[in-house]
């Protein structure tokens, strides 16, 4: 895994009201206190993201919201801004998620849009790509996540691309209990940094952290992140109880 700092996200997609989100932040403060070689990282739905910024002051995780819009402020009843997730506490912001490309019509050039406004907020983007059944079993896989990532990419500069955190979803593994083997992820993982290195060199691709997401549980992880173009995990369901994240993020132990 080179010298590159871990990072564990969990994406809580549309689960949680504000007081189940409070809840399980505190849980799993409890579970994780003193793993501090990693970097834990939390995804609420909006709603609950300023309750659980109080609650993990001070602590080792850090927040991330699952969307947002590029621009500042302005009439776009329904959005919201990278200045508002800041303003709520947070550092990170998930991009591209397949949800969104596949239910709300986020597209390369609109994913693209964000990581730059990101980028310009000083928000980690967690820029997410990834291929779907029909293009892996289509031989497409290459293609698509090249497409994706010099699309998604598309004038950054250099020693932007080195804050981005880049999460390979495989579609096909993302809620279904199906993740891609340790062999498979870490061939998409490996092509995914040469697709950087091809863009921006390899000092630059060394650095950027690559995460796997896709069914990852407390009982799959230790396997992914020996591989050595995996630098952690985006994790749904397994991230929405506190016991089955904390063995996430304290892969080194369990
Ligand atoms: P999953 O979701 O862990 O439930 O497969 C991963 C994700 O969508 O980020």
């Amino acid at each position: 895994m080179a010298d590159r700092r871990p990072v564990i996200a969990g994406n809580w997609k549309m689960y949680k009201t504000s007081e189940e989100a409070l809840a399980l932040i505190d849980e799993l403060k409890g579970l994780i206190t003193g793993v501090d070689d990693v970097d834990t990282v939390v995804a609420p739905p909006f709603t609950a993201l300023t309750v659980v910024a109080d609650r993990i002051k001070g602590s080792n995780i850090q927040l991330a919201a699952q969307n947002f819009y590029w621009e500042s402020e302005g009439a776009y009843t329904g959005e919201i801004s990278p200045t508002m997730l800041l303003s709520a506490g947070c550092t990170y912001v998930i991009i591209g998620h397949s949800e969104r490309r596949q239910y709300f019509g986020e597209t390369n050039a609109t994913v693209n849009r964000k990581i730059k406004a990101a980028l310009a907020y000083k928000l980690v983007p967690i820029f997410c790509i990834g291929e779907s059944l029909e293009e892996r079993e289509a031989e497409k896989t290459f293609s698509v996540l090249d497409k994706q990532v010099s699309e998604g990419l598309e004038n950054i500069a250099a020693d932007d691309v080195e804050k981005i955190v880049i999460a390979y979803e495989p579609v096909w593994a993302i809620g279904t209990g199906k993740t891609a083997s340790d062999e498979q992820a870490q061939e998409a993982h490996h092509f995914i940094r040469k697709c950087v290195s091809d863009l921006y060199g390899k000092d630059i691709a060394n650095v950027v952290r690559i995460l796997y997401g896709g069914s990852v549980k407390s009982n799959n992880i230790a396997g992914l992140m020996v591989q050595p173009d995996i630098d952690g995990a985006l994790v749904g369901g397994a991230s929405l109880t506190a016991s089955s994240f904390a063995g996430i993020v304290k892969f080194k132990i369990s």
